[in-house]
């Protein structure tokens, strides 16, 4: 969700403006997403480097993300949307973190869409931790190091039970992952919006949709 600073900036806005237009976008991007008919939409709203941020932008972020989901939880229900997490969202205090998963309580049994949301999560991290588990139950006797395999890797990822990515969507110009998902986008098309995530709606969704129609998928064969 890139360019909510930049957005804010070029209209003399504070930043935790371009922050509020963006958590807007997300509303956006989830009914269009649930709109055609795709099944997991992952945001990536806060990575495990985004704590070098100033300690005032932190505060707004986590305020936006606690005022955001008590005001969004009806709209979840109503869609049907199911709201997961990944990352390490505990680390944003336990106010928010029961309010967190109060929300997943309450949406589990959604079925029409499936919202992820990275929240102080990092790949690295992820697979580091994926491997430290089979290495525990390799320990333990419990695996076979022999044994292991992809799936046994991806069942240790926070995504465990998502399927792959298939497309990722990049605002505002940037080129880069930035450590985003790695493992599960190892096929994924991708596409870069130069648009500022804050004017992300359903027409950008659907170009990109568009943009990924016209790709020839082929996952290393011919
Ligand atoms: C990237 O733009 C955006 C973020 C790091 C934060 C996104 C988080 C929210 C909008 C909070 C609400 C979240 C939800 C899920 C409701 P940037 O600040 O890096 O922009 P810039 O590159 O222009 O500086």
């Amino acid at each position: 969700m890139d360019g909510n600073g930049r957005w804010a900036t070029k209209r003399g806005l504070p930043r935790v403006a371009g922050h509020r237009a963006g958590a807007e976008a997300v509303r956006k991007a989830m009914r269009a997403a649930a709109d055609a008919g795709v099944e997991v939409l992952t945001i990536y709203a806060f990575s495990s480097e985004n704590w070098r941020r100033s300690d005032d932008e932190i505060a707004d972020l986590t305020g936006l993300m606690r005022f955001y989901l008590e005001r969004e939880l009806k709209t979840l229900e109503k869609e049907k949307v199911r709201l997961q997490l990944i990352g390490h969202p505990e680390a944003f205090g336990s106010e928010l973190g029961q309010r967190l998963q109060k929300a997943v309580e309450r949406t589990a049994a959604n079925t029409r869409l499936t919202l992820n949301i990275a929240l102080n999560y990092g790949s690295r991290a992820e697979l580091t931790a994926a491997a430290k588990r089979l290495a525990v139950l390799a320990k333990a006797g419990e695996i076979d190091p022999e044994g292991i395999d992809e799936q046994a890797m991806a069942a240790g990822l926070q995504t465990a039970g998502l399927p792959d990515l298939d497309l990722l969507i990049r605002t505002s110009g940037e080129l880069r992952l930035s450590n985003f998902l790695l493992w599960q986008a190892a096929y994924a098309e991708l596409v870069f919006l130069d648009i500022l995530w804050p004017d992300f709606d359903e027409a950008a969704f659907n170009d990109a949709l568009a943009a990924y129609a016209g790709r020839q998928r082929r996952f290393g064969g011919r």
